[in-house]
């Protein structure tokens, strides 16, 4: 058995975990800092950089803690280092590089958005672990390949192919905002709340009638941005779209967001929940749905995948993981949705299969905010 314990700090969120097997959760801690940032509307580099110096130790502690293990038991140490907030990724780098030369274990680093795949073959203890004892664990999913992931995150939209562990295929990318940006700036516009992807959806479940459905007007129904003939995505024209509806015009055609529109957002923002706000949510929520599912779908079928993941913190949203169930041709894998957004076990998951294959990092590993997957 390899036991790996996993940080996690590119964005604002502290969190280690130790996973077993790269499957089997034995603990998952995540320190949100959701609370310090809601007031400025986003995160702010700065102070998610100095709470994850306060929040690593504790958390990393905790992880063991809850997972019942030794020092002892630690393999590996994996650890993301990037993409994501320079200021953010060094502290974590920084703890895991302290664990390995400490423990004299191996380091591997990991492609946060690597990670974010691997959620899709967590287990949690309470189903892993045997109901009666001498029994073997209870078996996790295993990934068919080629796997198309689909990978949506507050800095990313991407659609990668993977052949096989490690081994990434780039297919398309977002050409202006990520699914995860544009569901923020969406609920900032519409004065939901943050952070914005929970809010959107949440609105949008209020708006449903009593058998499910969702009344929505012509006016509230937003043009698609297909980009056809390319694996790529927008959405930025979409959050114009928003933009128009939320100051009483229609959506108009799809185009880019103009200097006046963001401080018109943040204006908005201050004003409260917009009186429209549901509908106006639903129809963006329903649009970059069908534009994420309908894009993974062919991309899918050009390319002859097995199966289809999704991963990243949009993945959590219900409808998304709903549509594409319903209408991918393939089977689809989904991590729970707290594995969705950002944690460490996917971290250690990832790292384990790369230390299978001793792929490890040096002492000289360094943060990488613009590191790509493939
Ligand atoms: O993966 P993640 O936790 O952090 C990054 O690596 O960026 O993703 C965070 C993003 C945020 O933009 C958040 O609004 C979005 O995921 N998100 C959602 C939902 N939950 C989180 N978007 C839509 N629906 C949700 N339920
Ligand atoms: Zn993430």
């Amino acid at each position: 058995m390899t036991v790996v314990l996993g940080i996690e700090t590119s964005c604002d969120e502290t969190a280690a975990a130790v996973v077993e097997d790269g499957r089997y959760i034995r603990s998952n801690v995540v320190f949100t800092q959701e609370e310090l940032h809601r007031r400025f509307g986003g995160v702010v580099p700065e102070l998610a950089s100095r709470e994850h110096v306060l929040g690593i130790v504790p958390a990393v502690e905790k992880a063991l803690a809850d997972a019942g293990a030794t020092w002892d038991e630690i393999d590996a140490v994996a650890v993301s280092y990037g993409p994501g907030l320079a200021g953010s990724l060094v502290v974590g780098v920084n703890a895991a590089k302290a664990v390995a030369l400490a423990r004299a274990v191996p380091l591997v680093g990991i492609n946060h958005l690597e990670g974010h795949v691997y959620a899709n073959w967590l287990i949690k203890p309470e189903r892993w672990r045997p109901l009666h004892e001498g029994e073997p664990r209870r078996e996790a999913r295993a990934p068919l390949f080629p796997l198309l992931c689909l990978i949506v995150s507050g800095g990313h939209s991407e659609l990668v192919l993977m052949k096989d562990h490690g081994e990434y295929q780039h297919l398309g990318r977002t050409r202006d905002d990520a699914a995860g940006e544009a569901f923020d700036k969406v609920a900032r516009i519409l004065g939901l709340g943050y952070p914005g992807g929970p809010s959107v959806q949440r609105a949008v479940e209020q708006l449903r009638d009593s058998q499910g459905r969702l009344p929505l007007t012509k006016e509230y129904q937003l043009t698609r941005p297909w980009l056809r003939g390319t694996h790529d995505f927008s959405f930025s024209g979409l959050k114009t779209a928003v933009l128009r509806l939320a100051q009483g015009g229609d959506s108009g055609p799809v185009g880019n967001p103009s200097r006046h529109g963001a401080v018109a957002a943040a204006a908005a923002a201050e004003a409260g929940p917009h009186p429209h706000g549901a509908q106006i949510a639903a129809g963006f929520q329903e649009a970059v749905v069908d534009v994420l599912v309908g894009k993974t779908i062919q991309a899918a079928q050009d390319v002859g995948a097995a199966q289809i993941a999704l991963a990243g913190g949009v993945a959590a949203n219900k409808r998304l993981r709903e549509v594409m169930l319903a209408r991918a041709p393939v089977s689809v894998l989904i991590p729970d949705v707290d594995l969705c957004t950002d944690n460490a076990a996917m971290v250690a998951a990832a790292g384990y299969f790369r230390l299978q294959r001793g792929d490890c990092s040096g002492l000289d590993l360094d943060v990488k905010p613009n590191l790509r997957l493939a």
